[in-house]
């Protein structure tokens, strides 16, 4: 299986320190951002990985990290054409390199505790479809939220930043796909923020009966604020190990 992390973006709820640096170059703990998610690829046994950013930093991740060697993995890169034009148009850039691969999707600035290693398997033994990572939250209408059926162990349907978020869960920044993918990212069309969203991309996975689910046990966060950029240095620090989110 293989990894790319979505290192790309503005930045711009992190102004002015991403004013010249680009978000995942920035400190958490003594590490840059990015080595968090190389790291968790790596220990589930991904070693083949795309980072994907804007051209403007590009030279600056291959400056850090080369072709991956000191950290033990395999690095190519990718520019995402279009800035700012979402996750889901970030992702086109990688289909030639997953090839026919299932693959496994993080955001660059989502810090966690957990090891991908179980929830990797499970999505090896998962013939087909896509499976999400979920997290109860605090302030879910940050995210995307899922609809939760209980009872049938499913998701019903996600929405994105809802304003009447419909359960606690937020939907993690930790995506396993197989090819349909980018089929589906061709069926979508820009948000309302002029994005191609993922969640877009994961109701079609739902409408076609194949989004399964697992929920993260420990500590996760998007550290795209100045206050959740703290806290992740905060967490990583303290080892904290407490259920927790922010
Ligand atoms: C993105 C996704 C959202 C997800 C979040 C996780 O939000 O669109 O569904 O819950 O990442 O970090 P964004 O960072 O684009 O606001």
């Amino acid at each position: 299986m293989k990894g790319v992390i979505l290192a790309g973006g503005t930045g711009s709820r992190l102004r002015p320190l991403t004013k010249i640096i680009n978000k995942h170059l920035l400190p958490v703990g003594s590490d840059p951002m990015i080595y968090w998610p190389i790291s968790k690829l790596r220990d589930a046994g991904i070693c083949d990985i795309m980072i994907v950013t804007n051209q403007h930093h590009l030279s600056s991740f291959i400056e850090l990290l080369g072709l991956g060697e000191a950290m033990s993995v395999n690095l190519v890169y990718q520019i995402q054409k279009t800035e700012g034009g979402g996750i889901a148009d970030a992702l086109l850039g990688a289909k030639e390199f997953i090839g026919e691969d299932k693959f496994v999707v993080l955001l660059g600035d989502n810090i966690f505790e957990d090891s991908l290693a179980s929830y990797v398997h499970a999505f090896h033994s998962q013939k087909t479809g896509a499976r999400v990572l979920l997290k109860q939250v605090e302030d879910p209408g940050r995210y995307g939220v899922p609809e939760l059926d209980h009872a049938a162990n499913r998701i019903r349907k996600i929405r994105e930043k809802p304003v009447h978020p419909a359960s606690s869960f937020c939907v993690t920044g930790i995506y396993m796909y197989d090819q349909e993918v980018f089929r589906f990212i061709k069926k979508i069309q820009p948000s309302e923020r002029n994005e191609l969203e993922i969640t877009d991309v994961n109701n079609l996975y739902i409408q076609s009966n194949e989004l399964q689910f697992d929920i993260l046990s420990g500590w996760w966060i998007d550290a795209g604020t100045h206050e959740s950029l703290f806290k992740a240095t905060q967490y990583v620090y303290e080892g904290f190990s407490k259920e927790s989110s922010f």
